[in-house]
């Protein structure tokens, strides 16, 4: 049996991730692998409930460490009854946003202590670490657009955040990219859908080679 891989996808809003997500998922399911395609918050039924009370625009204001708990319950549930039992049946799991955003968005863009960012992360992940990130890059102000041309009146509590709130997050996913380089692949998300999806290929055939070699 080939050991399932833990694929995860990054970057700002209008980035494009959740379309190359799916493609990402289609383009292993066609290599023959078993593939679970999921995202953050979300994932369970418990975390999709916690998903909408975090995106939702309230009365009341949510603080950021409150945020932070909320994303990391719905991870809790997701790693738990999702994630983990897929990769120890060497399934793999492409997921839509993990812990890398929740360091960019209430690290970088709310300001919540790292120290307790990574101290949540031990504790709900226990051991389990994404293989491969795929970090799709662009300039805040072009992501800002795209998401706003998107949802129209409707932004979520995210979307309704400022260009240097986004400018922030974006900053902090490259900080995160360039301390784990291995892990983390840069895209520039700036190109044509087609062009992002084959320099995503590229790194897709690469790990598939590298977890056909471990086998
Ligand atoms: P999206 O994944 O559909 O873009 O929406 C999820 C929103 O939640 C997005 O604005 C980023 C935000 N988010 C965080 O702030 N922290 C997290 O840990 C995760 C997973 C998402």
């Amino acid at each position: 049996m080939i050991p399932g891989r833990f694929i995860t996808l990054e970057g700002i809003e209008g980035a494009g991730k959740s379309t190359q997500a799916r493609l990402v998922a289609q383009w292993l399911r066609s290599a023959g692998f078993t593939v679970h395609s999921t995202r953050e918050p979300g994932g369970t039924a418990l975390a999709e409930r916690l998903r909408r009370v975090v995106l939702e625009r309230g009365e009341e204001d949510i603080l950021p460490v409150t945020e932070t708990l909320l994303m990391f319950a719905a991870r809790a549930q997701h790693v738990a009854h999702l994630i983990r039992p897929a990769l120890q049946r060497g399934e793999w799991v492409v997921c839509d946003r993990f812990t890398d955003a929740t360091r960019a968005y209430q690290g970088g863009g709310r300001g919540v202590d790292a120290a307790l960012i990574d101290s949540l992360a031990g504790a709900v992940q226990a051991g389990v670490q994404p293989d491969c990130t795929l970090l799709l890059d662009l300039p805040a102000a072009i992501g800002l657009a795209r998401a706003h041309a998107r949802s129209g009146g409707s932004a979520d509590r995210f979307e309704a955040e400022t260009l240097a709130f986004f400018e922030r997050v974006r900053e902090s996913y490259l900080a995160i990219a360039r301390g784990d380089p291995r892990r983390v692949r840069l895209i520039d998300a700036s190109a044509a859908v087609q062009t992002v999806q084959a320099r995503i290929e590229v790194v897709l055939g690469e790990l598939v080679h590298e977890a056909r070699a471990s086998r």
